[in-house]
């Protein structure tokens, strides 16, 4: 922790406080002393946590989620990619989570990684943010350094959390801005998170963190952290810079994506695989970068992100329409899974209503255990309402209840007597199924993933 001398005494002071502040916080940082808060201890707010932990940090993990810290407390995980020995192995180093806010008046550095979903008009939903700077607020300390690294629209960093932060502390604080700053000052700075789940092939610490303080002291501090524990910290001029960067980032996913799912349509149309044309392309050594088609968009971020800078665009009178478009032939894809499955039973003589189909799948990408958004919920509830007898298999869900856009409350069907359905879906190409089999045991098996590739069979329909 920062050592804090009584607040009188700092105002007192003819010393350079800032100055000193911010050399004694990088020399704790260098040290592996400077005491490290992470607030939100989910998908991306606990991985971040342990790397401190495992780098030699004191790392304090704050949730509201009462389940989550207990069981963090207890040594145990609750994502399928931690291990209870890495839990484990951090709480040996120190690691505890708590959902008590006054133990932040002890921490150095707060990294914030809540959540920023949309709300039921498509609009960003800042509330995780703004109710956790109310609660960060009154505990704030001067030379503490408060990190935003939740995906949001140009500006939240300045116009949202900064305002709240020094509008709610008791002692007065401001954050540092321009060159100046004081013992009254406290450093912020936006750093996007850009992990991609269940890619194995680049290490977190490889992944270069982009970083842009309100003032240059808080981009000298947050880089100086980050650094420790990333290979490469990417500085750009102010927080707005960095939020626009990681939505430039999804922006471009979603937007190639849609792309390559307009091409498919029209490719099924015309008799070609997509996916040998995607290969194809793919050899050209440059200005190419293959996307791949699938049965629509899921996740938290790229469904998410871009509607997040469309709304903060009408600010400016201004319309995002590749975004719009994209969202358009996104949203759309479960909608041609669900023609294309009603169309494939038609071919064998059989009706959407009363079939019984098998989703395999529910994650929105392989092998990773993350429903957000899943375009595999989509699909179920519109092959419901059609009348099909729908169950699903993924090893990753053994069930499924009430999410905040569905209400499944269905179980996990083991992968056996397949013949039984009238046809299996796959909406997600887990490594673990086997696609032989599958294929070899089923009655019709509709593709939306080419995970069937290399498999010749009159069974498979691609989708
Ligand atoms: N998951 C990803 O792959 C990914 C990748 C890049 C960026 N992001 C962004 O990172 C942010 C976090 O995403 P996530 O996937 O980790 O979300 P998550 O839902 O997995 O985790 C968020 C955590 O924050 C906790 N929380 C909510 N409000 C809180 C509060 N006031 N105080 C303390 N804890 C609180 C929740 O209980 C939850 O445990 C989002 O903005 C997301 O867009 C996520």
């Amino acid at each position: 922790m920062l050592e804090f001398v009584s607040y009188s005494s700092y105002i007192m002071s003819s010393q350079p406080v800032s100055a000193t502040r911010v050399s004694e916080l990088k020399s704790k940082i260098e040290q592996r002393q400077a005491k490290v808060a992470v607030i939100g201890l989910g998908y991306v707010g606990l991985p971040l946590a342990l790397l401190y932990s495992e780098s030699g940090f004191p790392v304090t993990g704050f949730d509201i989620d009462q389940r989550k810290v207990s069981t963090l407390n207890a040594g145990g995980s609750y994502i399928f990619r931690i291990t209870v020995p890495e839990i484990q192995r951090a709480r040996n180093q120190g690691f505890t989570a708590t959902s008590e806010y006054a133990q932040l008046e002890t921490m150095d550095a707060i990294i914030i990684c809540v959540p920023t979903p949309l709300n039921e008009y498509h609009e960003p939903d800042l509330s995780y943010i703004t109710g956790t700077a109310e609660s960060i607020a009154p505990h704030l300390q001067p030379g503490q350094l408060v990190i935003l690294e939740s995906t949001t629209y140009p500006g939240t960093t300045e116009e949202v959390l900064v305002p709240i932060l020094e509008k709610g502390n008791r002692l007065g604080l401001k954050a540092a801005r321009g060159g100046d700053s004081d013992g009254k000052s406290f450093f912020v700075a936006f750093s996007p998170e850009r992990e991609d789940p269940g890619n194995q092939t680049v290490a977190r610490r490889d992944i270069p963190k982009v970083v842009g303080g309100v003032n240059p002291q808080a981009s000298e501090l947050a880089g100086a952290l980050y650094g420790a524990i990333f290979n490469r910290t990417v500085q750009v001029s102010s927080p707005a810079a960095a939020e626009m960067t990681k939505l430039l980032e999804n922006i471009y996913r979603c937007v190639n994506i849609a792309l390559v799912n307009e091409l498919k349509l029209l490719c099924l149309r015309m008799g070609l695989d997509i996916w040998e044309v995607i290969e194809a392309a793919s050899t050209k050594p440059f200005g190419f970068h293959p996307f791949y088609p699938g049965p629509g968009l899921g996740g938290h971020c790229i469904p998410v992100d871009p509607f997040y800078l469309s709304w903060k665009a009408k600010e400016w009178d201004f319309h995002t329409r590749f975004i719009e478009l994209a969202g358009e032939i996104n949203s759309n894809m479960p909608y041609h899974v669900l023609d294309s499955v009603g169309r494939a039973l038609n071919q064998h003589k059989k009706a959407l209503n009363g079939s019984k189909v098998l989703v395999l799948g529910l994650a929105y990408k392989k092998d990773i255990d993350d429903l957000r958004e899943s375009p595999a919920l989509t699909i179920i509830e519109l092959l419901q309402k059609e009348g099909a007898l729908v169950s699903y298999n993924d090893p990753y869900f053994p069930e499924v209840g009430r999410g905040r856009k569905y209400d499944l409350q269905m179980k996990c069907t083991p992968l056996d007597n397949l013949a039984q359905y009238d046809c299996v879906l796959i909406v997600t190409d887990h490594s673990d199924y086997d696609y032989e089999r599958i294929v070899r045991e089923s009655n019709l098996v509709v593709d939306t993933r080419n995970a069937t590739r290399g498999i010749h069979s009159t069974k498979i329909v691609p989708c």
